[in-house]
């Protein structure tokens, strides 16, 4: 008997208010779509199928990467209907579990729980207790505890209305079950809609045992229907990121103001202060300090490193025992090595800083490589650019090169270069040796400052 899961992902989602299909809205980075999708592969099931509707096109277009099977449901008449579309695809003898791709922090523990306790043959769901149940499903159980039915919130009598044992939505059962009791749903109800919570009824009917699993929490059986409610769940997400960073040893200086939207190895004693925004796959050493107000998109930070306020660093490695920033950017393909400096108003892309160096302020270093114990001095610019192509710039190690200078690449400064400030250079610069290419200074003796001109 093998697994099947089926991810409902069909419905309007017009309280969104947004021209993006609801489950591609991002919670912590990744589309709601794409975190069902992903916790649902860690059951290695036979296959995953998504039933799409609305912004169908745009979500197959958009998710195309993902390991899954696209169902169309090309008219929205409700759970049970959507489901319905997907029996033509399974094997009798298989068995499926139903996952909503508006309930995006749904999590493994309480899938494996409800599929571990859920016996052969048999019909279980996840439950959910919640103090204002408005809205969901309620669960209707015997005077002897068993579930007998479960009534829509929109169809719920006042007392059924008091019940707070919610239905979450997720089930599982085999598709033969699914292929008796599915075809003969009705739709005589409030909202004219194939509930595909009125197969529990025909279960029981039918002598069968329904088990409810009571979810571990419930923010991960939360449904989003409107962006305050993606806020909520993407605030609760980023809390339990936090706290368990904080447990692994890590200093989080507000984790209200903490986001990490994709994978962080950290080591020990990090610090990391406000507003740092953590994206894609970011690892960073022990006893390094971030921030405040710093992004880190794919970034390799070393042990030790000091990253200052306002900084912005993506596809990068920095080395341990490095100074960033404060307003420094580096860009994708950089390379900072150990104990090198780099400041304020420096942007570096594509180039690689070496040991001991430092570019303080206000530079451009653009397709570059800078050896070992290098000076760049303030307002230094690769000229990396001619308009058609990119050119290399060599900076060997031990070189110093003066304020305000323009290095017109492709160009070698050699070891020990000396570059005198406001120079341009154009061609390779010998090692050892002071390079100018300013004119000399020169002073007028009767030169007279222009004055105003009174007639206007
Ligand atoms: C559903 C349940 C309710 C439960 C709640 C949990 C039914 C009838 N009701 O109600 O008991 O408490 O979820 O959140 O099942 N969808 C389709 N095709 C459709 C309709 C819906 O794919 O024709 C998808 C939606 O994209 C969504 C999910 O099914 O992912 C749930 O649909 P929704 O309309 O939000 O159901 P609820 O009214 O919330
Ligand atoms: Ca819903």
């Amino acid at each position: 008997m093998s697994l099947n899961i089926v991810i409902l992902a069909a419905g309007s989602g017009n309280r969104m208010q947004s021209n993006l299909p609801k489950v591609l809205h991002r919670l912590a980075g990744v589309s709601m779509l794409e975190r069902v999708v992903n916790v649902a592969k860690e059951f290695e099931p036979k296959n995953i199928y998504v039933v799409y509707g609305n912004g169908g096109k745009q979500v197959t277009e958009c998710m195309q990467h993902l390991p899954v099977k696209w169902v169309e449901q090309k008219h929205m008449l409700g759970t049970g209907h959507a489901l319905q579309q997907v029996l033509p695809h399974l094997k009798d003898r298989d068995q499926v579990l139903v996952l909503y791709a508006d309930v995006p922090l749904i999590s493994k523990k309480t899938l494996a729980a409800l599929l571990k306790s859920t016996p052969k043959n048999a019909l279980g769901l996840i439950v959910a207790e919640f103090d204002d149940p408005t809205g969901f499903g309620r669960i209707v159980r015997s005077e002897g505890g068993n579930i007998v039915s479960i009534v829509e919130h929109k169809d719920a009598t006042k007392q059924q209305l008091k019940i707070k044992e919610i239905n979450t939505g997720i089930l599982t059962t085999t598709v033969q079950h699914l292929k008796e009791w599915l075809p003969r749903l009705k739709n005589k109800n409030a909202q004219k809609e194939y509930y595909l919570t009125d197969i529990f009824a025909m279960a029981v009917e039918a002598g069968f045992y329904v088990g409810g699993v009571l979810a571990h929490c419930q923010q991960e059986v939360r449904g989003v229907n409107n962006l305050h409610e993606l806020s909520q769940l993407e605030r609760y997400y980023q809390q339990q990121k936090a706290i368990e960073l904080m447990r692994r040893g890590v200093t989080i200086m507000d984790p209200s103001r903490f986001d990490l939207r994709g994978d962080l190895q950290i080591g020990k004693d990090v610090i990391i202060d406000i507003n740092t925004v953590i994206e894609g796959d970011v690892s960073i050493g022990a006893n390094t300090v971030i921030g405040p107000n710093v992004i880190l998109r794919n970034a390799k930070i070393g042990k030790n490193v000091t990253i200052k306020s306002n900084c912005v660093l993506e596809n990068c490695t920095v080395h341990a025992e490095s100074i960033i920033g404060p307003f420094a950017r580096i860009r994708p393909g950089s390379i900072i090595k150990q104990n090198a400096h780099v400041g304020n108003f420096v942007e570096i892309k594509n180039a690689t800083l070496g040991e001991g160096s430092k570019a303080n302020h206000l530079s451009y270093l653009g397709d570059a490589i800078i050896g070992k114990n290098v000076n760049i001095g303030a307002g230094t610019i690769t000229c990396n650019y001619d308009g058609a192509n990119k050119h290399r710039t060599t900076i060997k190690d031990g070189a110093f090169i003066g304020s305000n200078t323009e290095l017109v690449a492709p160009i070698t400064i050699g070891e020990k270069a000396t570059i005198g400030a406001g120079s341009t250079i154009t061609a390779d610069a010998p090692a050892d040796q002071l390079t100018i290419s300013r004119s000399k200074q020169t002073s007028i003796t009767d030169w007279q400052r222009p004055t105003k001109n009174k007639s206007v």
